[in-house]
């Protein structure tokens, strides 16, 4: 059985107020912290860095002190270095988009020596072939299905055949891999990018949009569910 994971994108939360918003989400039943960190250069926008993830970290936990894992999204260039912040700020998980590494093998040891869990990201028009490489070393597989950069973009159809060949790789490794899907999830789409192998979503738009992350959380997690 699988045991799916949703991931809340703290991109589309409001920045006034985010350690309130981390705990709100977690209340509504979130099992990650999507983090996404961009740095104006490598994607075309700019959001925080390891010290707000610093200070989120003691908000990232549920009412009953159980602790909630964050999961960074490095959109950055170079790698190593910042990864390396993320790890003293407390990431518990940490993805690179390998086309912004140039030792793409270096960088994953990176992040693992700091007792993280390390994850590669493939953009839309990335093949998965690096993971021929590094698929013996990676905790994590994340495929995007949106340009990275900016919430609320709609979901690239292409993303599913390539969560389908990701999963393959998986399968073959027969390791304990994450499958993680990051851009344009919602709750009428979640199904069919399980369906092709996924188990862990991001979502940012459709859950920090609404009101009642709660109800959003539990129409996803009833979807994944059913069939
Ligand atoms: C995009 C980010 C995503 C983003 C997803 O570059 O990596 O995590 O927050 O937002 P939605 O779910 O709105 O597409
Ligand atoms: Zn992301």
């Amino acid at each position: 059985m699988t045991t799916y994971r949703i991931a809340p994108s703290l991109l589309s939360a409001d920045f006034a107020r985010l350690g309130e918003e981390v705990r709100h989400v977690i209340a509504a039943g979130a099992d990650w912290i999507h983090y996404d960190v961009m740095d104006n250069h490598y994607v075309p926008n700019l959001t925080f860095g390891p010290m707000i993830c610093q200070a989120l970290k003691p908000h990232a936990q549920t009412a009953d002190g159980k602790a909630v894992p964050i999961d960074v999204h490095l959109m950055v260039q170079p790698v190593d270095a910042l990864a390396a912040a993320f790890a003293d700020a407390g990431a518990d998980l940490i993805s690179f988009h390998p086309d912004a590494s140039t030792h793409v093998h270096r960088s994953v040891q990176a992040i693992k020596s700091k007792g993280c869990k390390a994850g590669v990201v493939f953009n839309p028009a990335e093949s998965l072939e690096v993971l021929e490489w590094v698929i013996d070393d990676i905790d994590l597989i994340l495929i995007m299905s949106v340009n990275p950069g900016f919430g609320g973009q709609g979901f690239i159809d292409s993303a599913l055949r390539k969560i389908e060949q990701a999963r393959k790789w998986i399968d073959k490794s027969g390791k304990d891999i994450r499958l993680e899907v990051d851009g344009g999830i919602k709750v009428d789409n979640i199904r069919r990018v399980a369906d092709a192998g996924a188990d862990t979503f991001v979502a940012g738009s459709a859950i920090f949009g609404k009101p009642d992350y709660a109800a959003v959380i539990q129409a996803m997690r009833q979807e994944l569910s059913a069939g």
